[in-house]
């Protein structure tokens, strides 16, 4: 199992580089950022609103990495990651308006990696850590391409989002291994959990949110 465990770390490791290049996504402007999104409060700027069939809640974004919701909604745009709503939603977006609503839900700065913990960590999690960091807000490391912020996620998002890495239904080079780890529903449910369960300041992108 160890073996097992540490093939797929090289495996997924060998997948991302290091990225030593700062300001990479200085180009968006927040404020052309924030008339832009008008459209996304809709779904994205109401407390606990939910996808129907299936029935899971619409993912948090204030706070949540540039990078990562620019690496997002390109692959929602270009249908690599399925999903027919936030296909609709992307499709009209050009390059600079997916950067100006990335720079705005962002914030200034992005979230910074911290060792503070809610709880024990679950050995399900082990893996996860050297990307996600011990709480679900990152590592020190730059790494490319961005890992998500976990933290403060909705639990029955993150639940829904593994089990598509794990089918395969999205498509990751790197979160489709390590999605394998997660062997039962129920380790599954435990990840989810734990990672939805620490602090972050992860949160809905209301239209009065900073
Ligand atoms: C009708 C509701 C709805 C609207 C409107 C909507 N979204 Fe979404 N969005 C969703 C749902 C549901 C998901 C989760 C889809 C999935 O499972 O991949 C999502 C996912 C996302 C994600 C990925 C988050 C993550 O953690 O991976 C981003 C980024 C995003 N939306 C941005 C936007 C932007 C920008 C707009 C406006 C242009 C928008 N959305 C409009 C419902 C909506
Ligand atoms: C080698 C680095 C790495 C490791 C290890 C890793 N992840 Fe990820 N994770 C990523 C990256 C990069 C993404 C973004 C992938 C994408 O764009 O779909 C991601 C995305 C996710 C998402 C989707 C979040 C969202 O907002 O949609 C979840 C959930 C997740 N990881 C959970 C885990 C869990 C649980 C583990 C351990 C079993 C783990 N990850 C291990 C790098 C990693």
């Amino acid at each position: 199992m160890l073996s097992r465990l540490n093939g797929l770390v090289l495996l997924a490791s060998t997948a991302l580089s290091l990225s030593w290049s700062i300001g990479a996504h200085a180009a968006g402007n927040p404020a052309d950022g924030e008339k832009k999104f008008y459209t996304c409060y809709g779904c994205h700027g109401i407390e606990n609103y939910r996808n129907a069939y299936p029935d899971y809640s619409v993912p948090k974004l204030r706070h949540q990495h540039a990078a990562y919701i620019v690496a997002a909604l390109q692959a929602y745009r270009g249908g690599e990651r399925p999903h027919a709503t936030m296909h609709a939603q992307a499709a009209s977006l050009s390059d600079q308006d997916i950067e100006d609503i990335a720079a705005y839900l962002q914030g200034p700065e992005p979230v910074k990696p911290s060792a503070a913990v809610t709880g024990k960590t679950p050995k399900q999690v082990a893996a996860c850590i050297a990307c996600h960091g011990e709480n679900g807000l990152g590592v020190e490391a730059p790494l490319n391409p961005k890992p998500p912020v976990l933290a403060a996620q909705h639990v029955d998002y993150l639940e829904q989002a593994l089990v598509a890495y794990r089918n395969g239904r999205r498509k990751n080079v790197v979160m489709g291994g390590m999605a394998q780890m997660l062997t039962s529903d129920e380790d599954v449910k435990i990840a989810a959990a734990y990672f939805a369960g620490q602090a972050s300041p992860l949160a809905t992108a209301k239209t009065d949110s900073k």
